[in-house]
């Protein structure tokens, strides 16, 4: 069944923090610690920082339901570098994944791209994430470059940052 994709709205933000603690309790268990789990969801899914971005132009933040229940999320933003746009967040529910969710999502980040003129779309995930490697490399992105970023509470990430032509 395909997803039914709508924009997130303010009052859905504590929904969608509520989605991202659990989905990020099964994709980054073993990957980082539980403690930087707690810091990261806490620096990126705060109440104040999802009601800014919802209102931010050059921001998209979009959700996906199956059968009315919210399953998972996506974001993206205009990054400054002309012509390229970053696939910020995708997150499917683990019960969900594997079903073309992901693909719509990334799908609708392409078309918030191609439509502010952009034709790179780039990302960062943890080299250890094989499975989103994995979805991401079938959806046409290449490594790019390896980077290690400070993100401050004597966390890093240790990421791969990915890149795709959305040229039309
Ligand atoms: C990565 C993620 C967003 C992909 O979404 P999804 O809805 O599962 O992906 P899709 O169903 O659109 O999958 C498309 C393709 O990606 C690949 N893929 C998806 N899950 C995979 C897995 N577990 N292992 C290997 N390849 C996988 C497959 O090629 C798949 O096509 P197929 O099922 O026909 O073989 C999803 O698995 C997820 O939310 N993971 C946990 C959170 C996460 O790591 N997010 C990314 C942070 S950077």
């Amino acid at each position: 069944m395909s997803p039914d994709i709508q924009p997130v709205r303010p009052v859905d933000v504590e929904s969608i923090a509520a989605l991202a603690r659990e989905i990020w309790q099964s994709a980054y268990a073993g990957i980082i610690t539980q403690a930087q789990i707690d810091y990261m969801l806490a620096q990126r899914y705060n109440t104040a920082r999802l009601f800014e971005e919802l209102g931010k132009s050059g921001y998209w933040w979009d959700q996906a339901f199956v059968n009315g229940a919210r399953v998972a999320f996506s974001s993206g933003y205009l990054t400054g570098v002309p012509g390229e746009i970053k696939l910020d967040k995708v997150y499917v529910h683990p019960v969900h994944q594997r079903s073309g969710i992901g693909g719509a999502l990334i799908d609708g980040v392409i078309a918030h791209g191609r439509e502010s003129g952009c034709d790179t779309l780039i990302l960062a995930v943890n080299k250890q994430n094989a499975k989103a490697i994995g979805a991401y490399e079938k959806r046409g992105f290449v490594v790019r470059e390896s980077v290690r970023v400070d993100i401050g509470g004597g966390f890093v990430m240790d990421d791969f940052i990915m890149a795709r032509s959305i040229a039309q």
